[in-house]
């Protein structure tokens, strides 16, 4: 396959000599993105939704239409549906404190999966606590996936909410939420997707899924920091109370009482990122541009290519399903005997960026008996010569720990 270079399109890919695979943290940003944010900020910044200024009209015209664009980007029923957040946590949190804590009740039951990010577990830790029900997990197999079977035992007539994540940020594990949101709503439970890890990768498409609420960060898809989405089927998310207070969500307030405006401005208290929501349209654009089949014809060479080269090096244990196609652009690793922060810091000093630590998954880390791995996370913007370039970091940082190493 011809490689494209979209490099070209990153300028801090071409400012600094690093390989970068830590796009599962946060991926890199196109000028196309960078070049919308400076032009609102030169052309049009105003605070939306509150003058009746021009200037103001256009911020708000440029908000509400990526909303509009979001909608169609997962195939929502409605714009009314999307709700903007600081980021996937915040949209889980919202959830929790607005869903959770408001209908469950003594002995019913959560169920997420082990391998849950923290912000799809504490939150629901404290929604457990708060109201006597139960958290329950669905456990992995020891091809790092959900079986059906453990699925099925799992999700029962207690089951109110599942929450789960449609790809390990840890493992990279695709789980099949098709079938899990099936099989929840048969017994009567709403299902929480978080799709953080999938959807810079992979075409989502909320109706098809049936998925009750779905939520993202926009900085894991080309996006800034600190623009988040939460979807949510209307007739849930009207049913729900405000989870915070204060200006534009408001429909009257009196001295004792206030009445909250309709969707979707009842979820956005404050005045909002725009610069995010922006930034955001624009990173779905690009995203469109390429195309999710020709990311995915990328990622699956340059993946398939790493996880291949990888399986070379026996002083590695690697943390993946041997199913390729259940496996998305994460890939765990530790060099056998050796701290992954050690590993890490010898990788960054060839310049290849890889996230170490328990990457916000301490609960799935002890179910596999270890307290941290290093992460190589991929992007289309990778290439095989990244690929290279972590494989013979990780020669270097072999040979220079194997004297220590005490198996
Ligand atoms: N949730 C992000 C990660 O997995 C930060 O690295």
């Amino acid at each position: 396959m011809e490689m494209q270079d979209f490099k070209k399109d990153f300028p801090i890919l071409q400012n600094r000599k690093i390989t970068y695979l830590d796009s599962g943290a946060t991926t890199q940003k196109p000028i196309q993105v960078i070049s919308k944010i400076d032009e609102y900020y030169e052309k049009y910044n105003a605070n939306p939704h509150r003058g009746a200024y021009s200037l103001s009209i256009e911020a708000t015209e440029a908000y509400e239409n990526t909303r509009t664009k979001i909608a169609k980007f997962i195939n929502a029923r409605s714009r009314e549906e999307i709700i903007f957040s600081k980021n996937a946590t915040e949209s889980l949190n919202l959830l929790a404190y607005s869903y959770g804590l408001e209908k469950l009740k003594k002995d019913d039951e959560i169920v997420i999966s082990i391998m849950e990010h923290h912000s799809n577990l504490v939150p629901w830790q404290k929604v457990c606590n708060k109201t006597a029900s139960k958290l329950n997990y669905m456990y992995i197999n020891d091809q790092f996936e959900l079986s059906d079977e453990e699925i099925e035992s799992k999700i029962t007539d207690k089951t109110k909410i599942v929450g789960i994540t449609h790809v390990s940020n840890v493992l990279g594990t695709i789980n099949k939420i098709n079938k899990i949101i099936k099989y929840a709503h048969k017994k009567g439970a709403i299902v929480i997707v978080d799709a953080s890890q999938s959807i810079p990768h992979m075409k989502i498409d909320v109706q098809e899924l049936d998925a009750d609420f779905l939520v993202f960060s926009g900085h894991k898809m080309l996006a800034p920091l600190g623009i988040g989405v939460l979807y949510g089927k209307r007739e849930i998310l009207n049913k729900m109370s405000p989870f915070i207070m204060g200006g534009d969500m408001i429909e009257y307030v009196h001295e004792q009482e206030t009445t909250f405006a309709p969707l979707p401005n009842k979820f956005e208290a404050g005045t909002q990122n725009v610069e995010g929501v922006i930034g955001l349209g624009a990173a779905i654009d690009y995203i469109e541009n390429i195309g999710y089949d020709k990311i995915k014809q990328i990622e699956d060479e340059v993946v398939g290519y790493a996880i291949d080269e990888l399986k070379k090096l026996d002083y590695l244990d690697l943390y993946l399903t041997p199913n390729k196609e259940n496996h998305s652009s994460v890939i765990s690793f530790n060099i056998k005997g050796v701290h992954p922060h050690d590993v890490a810091s010898i990788l960054d000093s060839e310049g290849v960026c890889v996230r170490s630590g328990n990457h916000c998954a301490q609960p799935l880390m002890r179910f596999l008996g270890i307290d941290s791995t290093c992460r190589a996370s991929f992007y289309f913007y990778n290439t095989k010569e990244d690929v290279d370039n972590l494989i013979s970091a990780l020669n270097k940082a072999y040979n220079m720990f194997k004297k220590y190493i005490n198996l």
